[in-house]
């Protein structure tokens, strides 16, 4: 058992957990954040996106104990009072179909965004459709979800 020690949405948790727990195990089952979704065994949906010390991260190959001492956000610590323009703006376009991608693309969303506009780039659809090599939409709603986040990129 390791005890892992993590700030989950601005809120500090510790458990003690075997020391081979996923950090996405760690989130759905000892702290019920369901929102973070498993959607492949093999590394490739990107259903499982979190934010780890302000990174995008899957954490389906990320050990709980990897991250211990660190920050994580999830989808449901993105909202602030009101909905994330990442958010807002998947729900303006239409950026969902059944909604099981949704958060992993939400989270990949607001990294890449970030990134971007960390580095002074210009985040173009080709590079947004680049970007989402990690994240896999099974309903192909794709066209909506380029221009959700091409619609945050500039609300961001
Ligand atoms: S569940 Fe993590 S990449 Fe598919
Ligand atoms: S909306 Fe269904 S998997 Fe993407």
């Amino acid at each position: 058992m390791t005890e892992v020690t993590l700030t989950v949405n601005g809120k500090a948790v510790k458990r003690d957990v075997p020391d081979t727990m996923l950090l996405v195990e760690f989130l759905r089952e000892e702290l019920r954040l369901t929102g973070t979704h498993v959607g492949c065994d093999t590394s490739q949906c990107g259903a499982c996106v979190v934010h780890l010390d302000g990174k995008a991260v899957k954490s389906c190959t990320t050990l709980a104990a990897q991250a211990s001492g660190g920050t994580v956000i999830t989808i449901e610590g993105l909202a602030n009072g009101a909905l994330h323009p990442m958010q807002k703006a998947f729900n303006d376009n239409h950026g969902l179909q059944c909604g099981f991608c949704t958060p992993g693309m939400i989270m990949s969303g607001v990294d890449m965004v970030a990134r971007y506009k960390a580095a002074g780039k210009e985040l173009t659809e080709h590079a947004i459709r680049e970007e989402l090599e990690g994240n896999i939409c099974r309903c192909t709603g794709y066209h909506n979800i380029v221009k959700s986040i091409q619609q945050a990129a500039g609300e961001m």
